[in-house]
C-alpha cells in the first residue's frame, strides 16, 4: 500500500491535493519552482488562496513537507500528482511548456530510481498529450520504459475554486486514464483512500479520458448557456419565468436542475478554455465542433448584447454600476468574467463605470485601469448610479435594501441577472427593478404574441 505521495505543482489546485491527501494519512512531499510556495508550505501555511486550505494545512502539517527538488520527491515517494499550469496558448490550445519542464525533471529522477513509481497528470491538457507529448519526455530523460519501470496515468479533477476541498474528497466519480492496468489499480487505490465517499472509478485508456474531462466541462457549459437562452426567451413571453420553466424540465431524470438558473455568462480560469480547447483539436482532427463553437460565441456575445438593449434606455454618459467582478460568488479570480466583460463593453460603449466586489476589488482594479473605477465599498459604487447591474448572486447584494440603491437619488434602475434581491427592492416605487429571465413588459410581449395569431388564415 502507497504511502509517501508527491505533489508536483503547488497552486490552487496542487497545495489543496496535497492538504487533503496528507488529511487521509498520506505522507506528503510538495514539489513547486518557486520558493514562495515551498517556504509556505513547509512552515506550515497554504501557497494558494483555497477556502478551508490554510486549516487543513495547518492541522496535517506533521505529514507534508515541500521541497523545490523532483529528484528529492521521487526518490522518496512512489506515487507522483502533476499539477502544473498549461495556459492556453494563441491557437486556443493547451501548452506543455510547464509540463514538459516538470516531466524533464521527473525523467532524471527516474533515472536514479531503482524501483517502479507512478507519475499521474492532474493538469489539463487536451487529448493525445500525455501519451505524445510528454511520455516521451519521460523515457528519454530516465532512459526507462513505460509499463515496466514506471507507470503513467491521467488523473484529472473535477474541482471548482472555493469549494475545491470538497469536490476533491467526495467526487461523483474519479476519472483514471490508464497506460496499462498496473498503473490505474495503483491510482485507483490511491483515490479510493482520499474519496470520503466511495466514489466509484471510470478507468480507461489516457486519450479518453482526456476527452472526457473536457466533455464534462463542455457539456456544463452548453446547459448554462442553454439555461441562458431560454431566461432570454422568457423575457418576450407574458408572464414569462425562467425560474418556473427551469424548476419544471429540471425534474426531468434525463435532464437535472442543476445549472439550469438562467443568469449570466459562464466564465473563470477553465470553462471558457476548454470550450475552445476543445473546439481546436475537434478542428484539427477533422470533427465537427460546430456546436463548442456557437456555444463560445452565444457566451461571449451576453455582454455586448446586453449593452446594446441597455443603449435603448439610457443616454450616453450616464453612470452605471457593476456590482459583481469576479467570475462567481466569494471568488476573487475575475479571469475570463462576464462582470469584467460587462464593465469593458459599458466603457466602450461611453457609460461611465463603477465597479464593485467583495474580494476581487485588486484584480479588477488592474484589469480595467483607463475603462472604469473599482470602488471599496458599495456605498460609494451606488452613490451616483443610475443604472445598476447586479451580475453575481453574491449574498453581500442579496443583502441589500431599497435605500442602499436609491441613496439621495429620486430613482434608481436595478438589474437583476440572478433574480436573487430583496423583495423590498422588487416593489419599491423609486426603484424600477428589471429581473431578467422574467417577462419585463407583458403588454408588449402580449401584442407581440398577438401579432403572431392574430393574422389572417390562422
Ligand atoms: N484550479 C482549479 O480549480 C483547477 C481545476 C481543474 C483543473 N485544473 C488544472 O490544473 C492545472 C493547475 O491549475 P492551478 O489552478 O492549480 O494552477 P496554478 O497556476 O495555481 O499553480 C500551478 C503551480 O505549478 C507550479 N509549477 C510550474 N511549473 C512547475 C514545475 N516544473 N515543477 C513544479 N511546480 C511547477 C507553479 O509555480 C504554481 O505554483 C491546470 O492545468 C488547470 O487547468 C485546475
Amino acid at each position: 500500500m502507497i504511502t509517501n505521495v508527491s505533489v508536483i505543482g503547488l497552486g490552487k489546485l496542487g497545495a489543496t491535493m496535497a492538504g487533503c491527501l496528507a488529511s487521509r494519512g498520506f505522507n506528503v512531499i510538495g514539489v513547486d519552482v518557486s520558493e514562495k510556495a515551498v517556504d509556505a508550505l513547509n512552515s506550515g501555511r497554504a501557497p494558494a488562496q483555497e477556502t478551508g486550505l490554510a486549516e487543513l494545512i495547518g492541522k496535517n502539517q506533521e505529514r507534508i513537507r515541500a521541497t523545490l527538488s523532483h529528484l528529492d520527491a521521487i526518490l522518496n515517494s512512489d506515487l507522483s500528482f502533476v499539477i502544473v499550469p498549461t495556459p492556453s496558448d494563441k491557437r486556443g490550445a493547451f501548452s506543455l511548456q510547464y509540463a514538459a519542464y516538470a516531466f524533464e525533471a521527473i525523467g532524471k529522477a527516474l533515472a536514479k530510481r531503482d524501483s517502479y513509481h507512478t507519475v499521474v497528470l492532474t493538469s489539463t491538457v487536451l487529448p493525445g498529450s500525455t501519451r505524445y507529448g510528454l511520455l516521451p519526455i519521460l523515457e528519454k530523460f530516465s532512459d526507462k520504459r513505460c509499463g515496466k519501470d514506471f507507470g503513467l496515468c491521467y488523473g484529472p479533477e473535477f474541482v471548482a475554486l472555493g469549494t475545491v476541498i470538497r469536490d476533491y474528497m467526495t467526487p461523483d466519480f474519479c476519472l483514471i486514464g490508464e497506460f496499462d492496468e498496473r498503473s490505474g489499480a495503483v491510482l485507483e487505490a490511491v483515490n479510493c483512500r482520499v474519496a470520503l465517499n466511495n466514489a466509484p472509478s471510470k478507468r480507461m485508456s489516457i486519450e479518453n479520458a482526456e476527452l472526457a474531462k473536457l466533455a464534462l466541462n463542455s457539456y456544463v457549459t452548453l446547459k448554462i448557456s442553454y439555461a441562458n437562452m431560454l431566461a432570454n426567451l422568457c423575457e418576450h413571453i407574458p408572464g414569462g419565468d425562467v425560474d418556473v420553466v427551469s424548476d419544471a424540465i429540471g425534474v426531468d431524470k434525463r435532464i437535472g436542475r442543476r445549472y439550469l438558473t438562467g443568469g449570466f455568462g459562464f466564465g473563470g480560469p477553465c470553462f471558457p478554455r476548454d470550450n475552445v480547447a476543445l473546439s481546436f483539436v475537434g478542428k484539427y482532427l477533422g470533427a465537427s465542433t460546430q456546436l463548442l463553437e456557437v456555444n463560445d460565441n452565444y457566451n461571449r456575445t451576453i455582454s455586448p448584447r446586453f449593452v446594446e438593449r441597455l443603449k435603448r434606455y439610457l443616454r450616453r454618459g450616464s453612470t452605471v454600476a457593476v456590482l459583481g467582478l469576479a467570475y462567481k460568488p466569494l471568488s476573487h479570480v475575475i479571469e475570463e468574467s462576464a462582470g469584467m466583460y460587462l464593465c469593458l463593453a459599458l466603457a466602450g460603449s461611453g457609460f461611465r463605470v463603477l465597479g464593485h466586489d467583495p474580494l476581487a476589488t485588486v484584480e479588477a482594479e488592474a484589469a480595467l485601469r483607463m475603462h472604469a473605477l473599482v470602488a471599496d465599498s458599495i456605498g460609494s459604487c451606488l452613490q451616483d448610479a443610475e443604472c445598476v447591474l447586479v451580475t453575481t448572486p453574491d449574498d453581500v447584494y442579496k443583502a441589500l435594501g431599497p435605500e442602499d440603491f436609491i441613496g439621495n437619488k429620486e430613482s434608481v434602475t436595478v438589474v437583476d441577472f440572478w433574480r436573487c434581491l430583496a423583495e423590498s427592492i422588487r416593489h419599491h416605487p423609486a426603484i424600477r427593478y428589471v429581473p431578467m429571465g422574467r417577462c419585463i413588459d407583458d403588454g408588449v410581449a402580449i401584442s407581440k404574441l398577438d401579432g403572431l395569431w392574430g393574422g389572417e388564415g390562422n
